[in-house]
C-alpha cells in the first residue's frame, strides 16, 4: 500500500495489513491476512489514532511520516493497549520525543506493563467523555471497558463525525488500497465480520451494548475500526447486525448442524438431516468439526437459532472436537438457542446425554426431546426418523 491515503479532509489512514499471518492471536486462521489500521488527523495539531502489530510496524513509521509530510506529531491517542496495535508504540514514541501519549489510567497501566515507567511525563490521562481540541477538529473519548480488553475507548471525531471505534466493528480480512466497504462484497465481509465478533468479542455482548447506546447517540458518517475496511455504506445493516450479535439474537431461524465422523456413519446421517431441513424450507449450514476451524463453528453458532449436534461417543464422553465446541459456546456466553442431539455408539452410546447436561448451563436455551441413536452404521430405519427429527426441531420453542 502507498505510505498513505486520505480518508476525508485531513484525515488519513496510516495502518498496514499482515498477508502473511497464519493466526490471528496464534489462534483464528485468517486466510485473507489481517490488518492493523491506523488514522492520523493533520489539523493544526496532529494526531495519530492507535499503532499496530510488531508485523507491520516499518510501513506503519513511513506511514506517519509520510502523512505527517515534515510536521510534528502532537498526540499519539491509544484506544486499546493489546499488542496487535500496541507493539509499535514504543518505536513511535521514541521516534517522536515531542508527542503526548493520550488515554485511560487503566491504558497507562497497561503501558506500563508492556513498556515500563519510561515515558511516563508524556502521558495525558483522559476520563470519560473528556475532549481534545485539534484546531478545527474536536475529539471525544468514549469509555467502552471489555470491548475488548478493560482499558478500551473509542474516540469521536465531532468535526467529520467519524467514529474511531478500536476493536469493535472490526474484521477478519487484510486491506490493500479499498479500505472502504463501498465495494466489498457485503455478504462475504459480514461472515468474516461475524467470525472476528463472536470469538473476539463475543464473550462481552453487555458491555457492547453499552456502547452501542453511546453509539446511537452520535451523528456518525463512517466508522473507523481497528481492523478491516471503514464502514461507511453499510452503516446502518452493519449497526443492525452488531445490535443482535450484542443480543445473542441469531441472525436466522434455521439450523446448523455440526458433526463429528470417524468413519463416515455419523457423516450420512448429518447430510440427510441437513436435506429433510432444507425440504421443509428453513435455512440450513453443514461443518464437519474436525476439518473446520472452531472458529468458523462459533460464528455459525452465533448465526443459527438451531443447532444440531451430532457426535460419535468417545472414550465413553463426547467426540473431543464437538466438546471443545461445546466448551466454547459455554465462555463466550451464548444463549437463547435450541439445541438437536444425534449421537453414534457401537456399544455403549452416551453423547447425547451428556451433550445435554453440558449444554443445560446455557441461558435461555431449549432442547429438542427428539434424540436419535445410531448403532455403528447409519441404517434405513435411522433414516426413516430424520423427517420427524427435523421436525420437531423445527416446532421446538425457546424456553419461556
Ligand atoms: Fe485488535 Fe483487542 O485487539
Amino acid at each position: 500500500m502507498k505510505g498513505s491515503i486520505e480518508i476525508c479532509n485531513n484525515v488519513i489512514y496510516a495502518g498496514a495489513s499482515d498477508f502473511r499471518l497464519k493466526r490471528f492471536e496464534n489462534l483464528f486462521p485468517v486466510p485473507d491476512g489481517v490488518s492493523y489500521n491506523s488514522y492520523l488527523i493533520a489539523d493544526e495539531k496532529t494526531a495519530v489514532i492507535d499503532g499496530v502489530d510488531a508485523a507491520v510496524a516499518g510501513e506503519f513509521l513511513y506511514n506517519v511520516s509520510s502523512a505527517l509530510n515534515s510536521r510534528a506529531l502532537d498526540y499519539i491517542i491509544v484506544q486499546h493497549m493489546e499488542p496487535d496495535h500496541s507493539a509499535s508504540l514504543f518505536s513511535l514514541v521514541k521516534e517522536y520525543p515531542n508527542a503526548r501519549l493520550v488515554m485511560s489510567a487503566r491504558a497507562k497501566a497497561i503501558f506500563e506493563n508492556f513498556f515500563g515507567a519510561v515515558f511516563s511525563d508524556r502521558i495525558i490521562i483522559v476520563k470519560d467523555g473528556e475532549e481534545l481540541s485539534l484546531g478545527k477538529s474536536t475529539l471525544k473519548f468514549i469509555f467502552a471497558p471489555m470491548v475488548h480488553w478493560p482499558e478500551v475507548m473509542v474516540t469521536y471525531d465531532e468535526t467529520d463525525k467519524l467514529l474511531f471505534s478500536a476493536d469493535a466493528f472490526g474484521s477478519f480480512g487484510a486491506v490493500a488500497g479499498d479500505i472502504f466497504d463501498d465495494n466489498a462484497d457485503f455478504y462475504a465481509y459480514s461472515e468474516e465480520m461475524r467470525r472476528y465478533y463472536s470469538n473476539i468479542v463475543g464473550k462481552y455482548g453487555a458491555q457492547v451494548n453499552l456502547l452501542l447506546d453511546k453509539a446511537a447517540r452520535l451523528d456518525i458518517r463512517a466508522i473507523c475500526p481497528l481492523h478491516g475496511r471503514i464502514i461507511r455504506k453499510n452503516l446502518s445493516a452493519v449497526l443492525e447486525k452488531y445490535k443482535k450479535w450484542a443480543n445473542y439474537e441469531p441472525e436466522s431461524e434455521g439450523v446448523f448442524i455440526a458433526y463429528s465422523s470417524m468413519y463416515g456413519n455419523t457423516k450420512r446421517a448429518a447430510f440427510a438431516l441437513a436435506d429433510e431441513i432444507a425440504a421443509r424450507g428453513a435455512e440450513v449450514e453443514i461443518s464437519d468439526v474436525s476439518s473446520k476451524d472452531i472458529s468458523y463453528l462459533v460464528s455459525s453458532a452465533f448465526k443459527f437459532r438451531r443447532i444440531v449436534l451430532l457426535s460419535v461417543t468417545y472414550n465413553g464422553g463426547i467426540y473431543p472436537k464437538t466438546e471443545a465446541f461445546i466448551n466454547d459456546m459455554k465462555a463466550l456466553g451464548l444463549k437463547d438457542r435450541i439445541f438437536g442431539f444425534i449421537e453414534n455408539g457401537s456399544w455403549a452410546p452416551m453423547s447425547a446425554k451428556l451433550m445435554r447436561a453440558s449444554l443445560s448451563e446455557l441461558k435461555g436455551c431449549a432442547f429438542s426431546d427428539e434424540v436419535i441413536t445410531l448403532r455403528s452404521a447409519f441404517k434405513r430405519e435411522d433414516e426413516s426418523r430424520l423427517g420427524e427429527f427435523a421436525e420437531r426441531l423445527l416446532q421446538t420453542d425457546l424456553v419461556e
